[in-house]
């Protein structure tokens, strides 16, 4: 069985896990995962992200606001979150970042709240887990304004951009969405990314890979990121797991 999974950003907070979220997560262990990051997206996902670190070994948290509820941030926001920072298992600044496929949140106001939470990350020396739909320039535009350490979530770039990300050190994480059928751009960008800066990921409950895709997401399903991104780069899917699983703990800076 394939092991040493480690899903760098997981929402195991999300309500699709209610009526069996403790069953799901004591299954994980036995299934080959070896750690999970869950990601918060809001103030009370940031709560709930450290009640599952506190609670199971294998999960660590990071606290951030997704552009999605970049509304409510505000100035005062940095101190709570560097106070949760002080937790032991809270080890990102994340998610964070710009999704102009929604436009929840006005595009000024995604910009302004991610920066300051960039700002905030590289004031505490954290790695940030950043979230970029459809914002790719801007993106990109405040990445090389402050070159802060931390992971490219749920890639959707080109193979030109990854290149460009990893000139200022960070890392890239894939997940369900290259087993899917249209993902020739995707595959093109993961090619791109040496096995060294190579992160895989869930984002679970979402990005289902293929051939459960409709189904609900889980960490143990990243076998099948793996086995797809193993083939690309030509190493067998455990090497893959074993050198992700060895990023992670660099990049979210985990002692072993
Ligand atoms: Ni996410």
């Amino acid at each position: 069985m394939l092991h040493h999974i480690f899903d760098t950003h997981a929402h195991y907070d999300d309500e699709r896990f209610d009526g069996d979220r403790e069953a799901v997560l004591a299954s994980l262990p036995s299934k080959g995962v070896h750690a999970v990051l869950n990601a918060a997206c809001d103030k009370k996902s940031c709560l709930t992200s450290i009640e599952l670190s506190r609670s199971y070994d294998f999960i660590y948290a990071s606290v951030g606001i997704h552009p999605h509820s970049a509304d409510e941030f505000s100035e005062s926001d940095t101190e709570l979150l560097a106070g949760y920072t002080k937790l032991p298992k809270v080890v990102a600044i994340g998610e964070i970042g710009l999704d102009y496929h929604y436009d929840f949140s006005p595009r000024e106001t995604q910009k302004l709240v991610f920066e300051r939470q960039i700002q905030l990350a590289l004031e505490l020396d954290l790695p940030i887990i950043v979230h970029d739909r459809e914002a790719h320039a801007d993106t990109m535009e405040l990445l090389q304004k402050y070159r802060p350490r931390g992971i490219l979530h749920c890639y959707s770039g080109s193979a030109e951009m990854a290149k460009e990300i990893l000139k200022l050190g960070m890392y890239i994480a894939f997940g369900g969405a290259v087993t899917f059928k249209n993902a020739r751009k995707t595959l093109e960008a993961a090619a791109a990314v040496p096995l060294e800066r190579l992160l895989v990921e869930t984002d679970c409950p979402y990005m289902t890979p293929e051939p459960l895709r409709g189904t609900r997401c889980d960490s143990s399903l990243i076998a099948y990121t793996a086995q797809k991104l193993a083939e690309l780069h030509g190493v067998d899917p455990q090497q893959l797991l074993d050198r992700t699983c060895k990023n992670a703990y660099e990049v979210y800076q985990i002692a072993e």
